[in-house]
Formats: structure tokens, C-alpha cells, sequence
């Protein structure tokens, strides 16, 4: 049996390419599987050189990028026609060996997979605010039934929820602000142009003062609003808090893997959105998010949605 044909394996790491990543390091590699019993299987394996130690100390974003990528792969291989088998963490000799995945038969895509695969290459984080429309009741079941076995997608609403989020957003937001180490990590790891390959960094528009301090990332020059600003501008977004009942390597993957399967959801949908870290990396927010929101497990990325202002963001 011959294994994967070039043009497979093109869309296949094409598609891994566009999974969003912590400040777009992009810290997989993918190995394509070519021996006679597995002839088409995909190893994705963790980049450990692609530290961000100030940011990320323990290499939680990294494996929950790591999820992301796998959820493009995975999706690829079904619009090629295949269904496949996943194994995380197959070897324990090969800790960084983060997935494998094996096709197993033939079937077609569904329309779903079809429609989330286009939405994949239109998929950006749109750091902006969002227009005053709100979202609707079907968008909100349909990303509510978005289902990673082992993850939990909590919604973020009600004044005493949104006034809790603001208040620890705020307090991040002065602490990262603050932090000579983290915003040189973040220098270093900001291309120097608005459209970044993958691997090369945060686009040098996340410089720019029009990025949301509750939506993006948070730099030296970042005015914050006070609390009662931002809990009333959170209360325009659609907010879900990805948790799992654990905190270690499989949880962090499989929350890649649902942030990433929800966000194309969304895009499918016609929504815009982003994806926030950073203030899960100071333990008192993290804390205190699992304290006001009583949540069961480990929040480990906040995601916000909305209908786009009309334009692609200026990047
Ligand atoms: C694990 C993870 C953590 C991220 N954390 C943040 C964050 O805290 N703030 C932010 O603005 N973007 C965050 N991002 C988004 C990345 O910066 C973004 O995906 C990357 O720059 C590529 O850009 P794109 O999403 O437009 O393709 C995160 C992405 C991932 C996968």
C-alpha cells in the first residue's frame, strides 16, 4: 500500500500551519508516517525550542498550540476522504511525540468538516472590538455543541460574572504591563510586519493602540480602562471559558484541541474572535476566575466572540 501522496501531505501541513499559536511560534513539526503497516499516519511532535519562558514557564501554551495544530490536521485528513484514529502521547519514550494519528478507512466529509475547513483559512484573531450586534441564540447552541471529550466550555455571563472577569483582566493587564521580562519577550517575539509567517511571531499590529487591552495582548504602552469600562465592554462579547478536570499535558492538548474546533465553528458562523492566556499564567487570576465563576477545573484559555465590524482586521 502506498502511503500519503505529496498533495496530501501538503494540505495536511498547510492546514497545521494556519492553527492559531502563543505568540505564532508555532511549536509542533509534523513527521509523516511512510512504513508498509502504517503507510498513512502523522506524528505531531512538541518544538521545545520554542520557549517562551516568561510567558509561558511551564509550557502550557505551547502544548494547548500544540492542540490546536491537531485539530487542523485531523480535520484535513477527513476532507481528504479519510477517517483516522488519534493517539496522544503514543510513547512514553517519546514524551515530546505529542500525537499520532493514524487513517483508518474511507469516508466522505461531512458538510460540517467541509464548512469548517474553508473557515480555517479565514480564521484570524480579530483583537478589536466587536459591532454592537449581539449574537444570536442558534450561534450560541451551535458552539456550545462543539465537543472535545474531556473538555468543558463554560459561558461567561450575568453582571456578577462579567464585574469578577473585568476586575482580574484589569489586574493583569497592570501586572504585564509592569514586567520589563515579559514585554521584552513579547518585543522579541513581535514581527516587525502585519502579516507574519507562521513560527515568526505576534503581528506588529498587536503594537498598535486601537488593540483591546481585554482582548489582546498587553504592552508597555497599553492604556486599561478602569473596571466598570471593561466589565461593560465584556458585556458586548460572547465569552466562554475553556476548563478541564485536570491540569496536565492530555488537558492542555485537548483544550487546544476544543478552542480551535470552537473557533472555527465560529468563523463558519460568520463570527470574528480571539483567544486569551495571558492572564491565566498569573496564579491569583486563575484562582480567582475558578473562585467567582465556582468552575470544576482549570480554566486554560478564554475565548471571545462577536460579529466583526465589517472589515478584516487591520493587522
Ligand atoms: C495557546 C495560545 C495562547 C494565546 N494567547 C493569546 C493571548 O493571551 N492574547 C492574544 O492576543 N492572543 C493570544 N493568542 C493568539 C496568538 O497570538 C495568535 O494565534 C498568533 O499570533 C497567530 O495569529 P492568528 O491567530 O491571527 O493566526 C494565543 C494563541 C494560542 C494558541
Amino acid at each position: 500500500m502506498t502511503g500519503w501522496t505529496l498533495g496530501e501531505k501538503n494540505l495536511i501541513a498547510t492546514a497545521a500551519a494556519r492553527a492559531p499559536s502563543v505568540h505564532n511560534t508555532e511549536p509542533w513539526v509534523l513527521e509523516f508516517g511512510n512504513d508498509e503497516l502504517h503507510p498513512h499516519q502523522v506524528s505531531l511532535y512538541e518544538r521545545l525550542d520554542r520557549a517562551l519562558p516568561r510567558h509561558d514557564p511551564l509550557g502550557r501554551d505551547r502544548l494547548i498550540s500544540c492542540g490546536a495544530a491537531l485539530a487542523h490536521v485531523r480535520l484535513a485528513i477527513r476532507v481528504l476522504g479519510w477517517t483516522s484514529d488519534l493517539a496522544l502521547f503514543p510513547d512514553p519514550a517519546r514524551p515530546d511525540e505529542v500525537a499520532m494519528v493514524t487513517a483508518t478507512g474511507r469516508a466522505a466529509p461531512s458538510e460540517a468538516e467541509l464548512g469548517c475547513f474553508d473557515a480555517h483559512t479565514g480564521r484570524r484573531s480579530h483583537r478589536k472590538p466587536f459591532a454592537a450586534r449581539p449574537t444570536d441564540d442558534e450561534t450560541r447552541a451551535l458552539l456550545a455543541a462543539q465537543n472535545v471529550a474531556g473538555v468543558g466550555l463554560r459561558p461567561v455571563r450575568g453582571r456578577d460574572e462579567l464585574a469578577a472577569l473585568a476586575k482580574l483582566l484589569h489586574h493583569t493587564a497592570l501586572v504585564l504591563r509592569a514586567d520589563h521580562a515579559y514585554q521584552r519577550e513579547l518585543s522579541a517575539w513581535t514581527a516587525p510586519v502585519r502579516d507574519p509567517l507562521p513560527g515568526e511571531g505576534v503581528s506588529a499590529a498587536t503594537r498598535r493602540a486601537t488593540t483591546l487591552p481585554w482582548a489582546g495582548l498587553v504592552r508597555r504602552t497599553t492604556a486599561v480602562p478602569d473596571i466598570a469600562t471593561l466589565a461593560d465592554r465584556l458585556r458586548g462579547e460572547l465569552l466562554v471559558v475553556v476548563e478541564t478536570p485536570d491540569d496536565g499535558p492530555l488537558d492542555q492538548v485537548r483544550a487546544g484541541m476544543a478552542a480551535e474546533t470552537v473557533w472555527l465553528a465560529a468563523t463558519g458562523a460568520g463570527l470574528a474572535g480571539s483567544v486569551l492566556t495571558q492572564p491565566f499564567h498569573l496564579s491569583e487570576v486563575r484562582a480567582g476566575l475558578v473562585e467567582s465563576l465556582s468552575l470544576n477545573g482549570f480554566p486554560q484559555l478564554l475565548l471571545r466572540f462577536g460579529h466583526p465590524t465589517g472589515y478584516r482586521e487591520e493587522r
